[in-house]
């Protein structure tokens, strides 16, 4: 069993049950990660990373290895693959961000202030925006998470917050993935202000108003979008796709497929 990533994209392959040393004849630009697994191999062995100029360069029981690589190679499934269509790409997420970075920084102007970002799915967007703040601010975390495995964002249960000394008495700005029904971000900030925060104000990724079930506007958001279910840049599905640098629409057979595994 092996993993490489060759020109064209990654690849596995089987039956890879030779030792390959990393040092020359591997050299060159593209890049390849070789995993050889085997019981007979040395442990430091079984997994190397390499760089592989040509094939043709190789010495004889390594071009043996790739080439019978070669012969079984077929591409690795990726969270790309179960991408239907991309909504909202790497660019216009930066330029989305940009944007409301400056809205903030000139929000909170010579006022301390803490972003308190909601996990797990505004990790990747919180840690791109503050990048883009130029005053100074705190970073606190707060869980939420929402029963049930669907679509739909269902009771909400408080994991938990940050320490009553992160809380009381400051400027807060909430920041989460997407506002959907709202009922998240309503609870969130009574919470906050309970515990004694001067001011709470919210920041968005994503906004569906058609979804709202609640009198509810997010004092910042990046980008409005249908009522249609989106994964990537944080937002998951049944756990997935978080890792994805773009917003997209899952195929059906990605939702259909993940909820038969559960
Ligand atoms: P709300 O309480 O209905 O506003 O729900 C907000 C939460 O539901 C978000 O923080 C997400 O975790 C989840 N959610 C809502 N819509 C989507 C979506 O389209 N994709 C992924 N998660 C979503
Ligand atoms: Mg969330």
């Amino acid at each position: 069993m092996g993993r490489a990533n060759l020109a064209g994209g990654p690849f596995q392959w089987k039956s890879c049950d030779r030792h390959v040393p990393s040092r020359p004849p591997f050299q060159g630009k593209s890049r390849a990660f070789c995993r050889v697994r085997g019981p007979e191999l040395r442990p430091k062995a079984r997994s190397r990373t390499l760089r592989v100029s040509n094939l043709g360069s190789l010495t004889a029981p390594h071009r043996f290895c790739l080439k019978s690589a070669e012969t079984t190679l077929r591409p690795v499934h990726t969270v790309h693959d179960d991408i239907e269509r991309i909504l909202i790409s790497e660019q216009e997420i930066r330029a989305g961000i940009d944007r409301i970075a400056l809205e903030i920084t000139s929000a909170y102007h010579e006022r301390d202030f803490t972003v308190v970002a909601v996990l797990k799915g505004s990790c990747v967007f919180a840690s791109d925006l503050i990048r883009r703040i130029p005053v100074p601010l705190e970073l606190a975390f707060l869980a939420a998470s929402s029963y049930g495995k669907g679509t739909t964002s269902q009771d909400l249960r408080i994991n938990f917050v940050p320490l009553d000394s992160e809380i009381a008495g400051r400027n807060l700005l909430l920041v989460d993935d997407i506002l959907d029904t709202g009922r998240t971000l309503v609870r969130l900030k009574r919470e906050m202000l309970d515990r004694g925060a001067k001011e709470v104000r919210t920041c968005v990724l994503l906004d569906k108003p058609s979804r709202r079930s609640v009198d509810f506007e997010a004092d910042f958001r990046c980008f409005e979008v249908q009522d249609l279910f989106v994964v990537g840049y944080g937002l998951d599905f049944a756990g997935r796709y978080r890792n994805l640098p773009y917003v997209g629409a899952l195929k059906t057979a990605a939702f259909e497929r993940l909820q038969g595994a559960r």
